[in-house]
């Protein structure tokens, strides 16, 4: 089988070819990403040399590069955004052309090349936010609500799937899932951000009061999630994907994060709080633990504890990561903290 992977040189994305030339290895994969500051070529190492990956670097919304790249792929399993928030907040505009446009351009070279399967990955954002006491879970009946450019801009790219889906009768699947967590995550999202300042000696922020409460999944469980959508899941389905934490806010990781590595809540900066910042986000993954045997293995204690042992081991992967481009955007965020 061929497969194309967009955002394959991002977290999740360079996770998922590890994950599936490991599970698959007589499968190819076309890697198509652009290396935007989120991209890194360093995360997919380990496999440089395997002759069934093949790396195009390229923008998901250059027409001619797509169709070309499309030619002979079974499935598509699209990665490729911009992925943080608080980035969305201050520029919004990459957000839109890459997540709904460049999502378009993918479905469209799809559709012309008949692809057998295209997956779109989503998030658990699109549903908007709940009240700290709201018991209620998002799950796939539930209206889209989403408050940031990021959230917005990846609601339009599921509508524009579906559309796909109703209209053209292109075979699509989404998945909505939680916050993933692991290696190779860009250290500007919190659980990375937190472990590097700590190793770095530098205090962790904190937006707001800190009560801000995210489900959470190991980056391997969101994998194999998506692997079991591809080979069992339903034509025109979405599928709500989540972790094992119960009602667990940021504070808290941040406080187990400072009792792994044996330091104290002196280390903790509270900042003033994102803009339209989302309460809570709770997910029900009933439907792909019913109807495809999904359940997480990754209980989040004990794989925190490998994510920080993880950056402990490769602190020149993210030493430079946090040069640069990084360090500018760090300081005008963060005032200089
Ligand atoms: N990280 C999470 O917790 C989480 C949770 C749910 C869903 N998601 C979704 O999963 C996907 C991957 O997230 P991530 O955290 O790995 O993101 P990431 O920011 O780590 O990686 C994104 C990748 O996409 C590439 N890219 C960006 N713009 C591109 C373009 N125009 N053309 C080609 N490549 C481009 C980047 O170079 C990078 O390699 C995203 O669609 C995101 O919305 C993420």
């Amino acid at each position: 089988m061929k497969l194309l992977v967009t955002g394959g040189a991002g977290f999740i994305g360079s996770n998922f070819i590890h994950y599936w030339l490991k599970n698959n290895p007589q499968d190819f994969i076309v890697n198509l990403d652009k290396l935007t500051y989120a991209g890194n070529l360093e995360n997919l190492k380990k496999i440089k040399d395997n002759p069934n990956c093949r790396f195009v670097k390229g923008d998901i919304c250059d027409g001619k590069l797509v169709d070309e790249v499309m030619d002979g792929i079974d499935i598509v399993v699209h990665f490729a955004a911009e992925s943080h928030v608080d980035r969305s907040i201050k520029s919004p505009s990459i957000f839109i052309k890459t997540n709904i446009i460049g999502t378009q351009v993918l479905l469209e070279g799809a559709l012309k090349r008949k692809v057998k399967r295209f997956h779109h990955i989503s998030t658990d954002e699109v549903f908007g936010s709940l009240n700290l006491d709201d018991l209620s879970k998002f799950d796939e009946r539930t209206p889209y609500n989403p408050r940031s450019p990021y959230s917005a801009s990846k609601a339009g790219s599921d509508h524009l799937v579906m559309s796909y889906f109703y209209t053209y009768g292109l075979p699509v699947t989404i998945s909505n899932c939680s916050n993933n967590f692991g290696p190779f995550q860009y250290p500007e999202k919190l659980i990375p951000l937190a472990i590097t300042n700590i190793l770095e000696g530098k205090t962790i922020p904190i937006y707001g009061d800190g009560l801000y409460v995210r489900d959470w999944l190991y980056v391997e469980d969101h994998c194999r999630a998506i692997d079991l959508i591809l080979s069992s899941g339903k034509i025109g389905e979405t599928y709500c994907v989540g972790g094992l934490t119960e009602d667990i806010s940021n504070l808290d990781v941040i406080t187990k994060i400072l009792e792994i590595m044996g330091k104290n809540k002196d280390c903790l900066e509270f900042v003033k709080d994102r803009m339209g910042h989302d309460r809570k986000y709770a997910i029900n993954w009933s439907k792909i633990k019913q109807e495809l045997g999904f359940i997480p293995e990754h209980d989040f204690t004990h794989w925190l504890e490998q994510t920080v042992k993880w950056y402990e081991e490769n602190e020149t992967w993210w030493k430079r990561l946090k040069q640069d481009e990084f360090s500018n955007y760090y300081k005008e965020q963060y005032n200089d903290l």
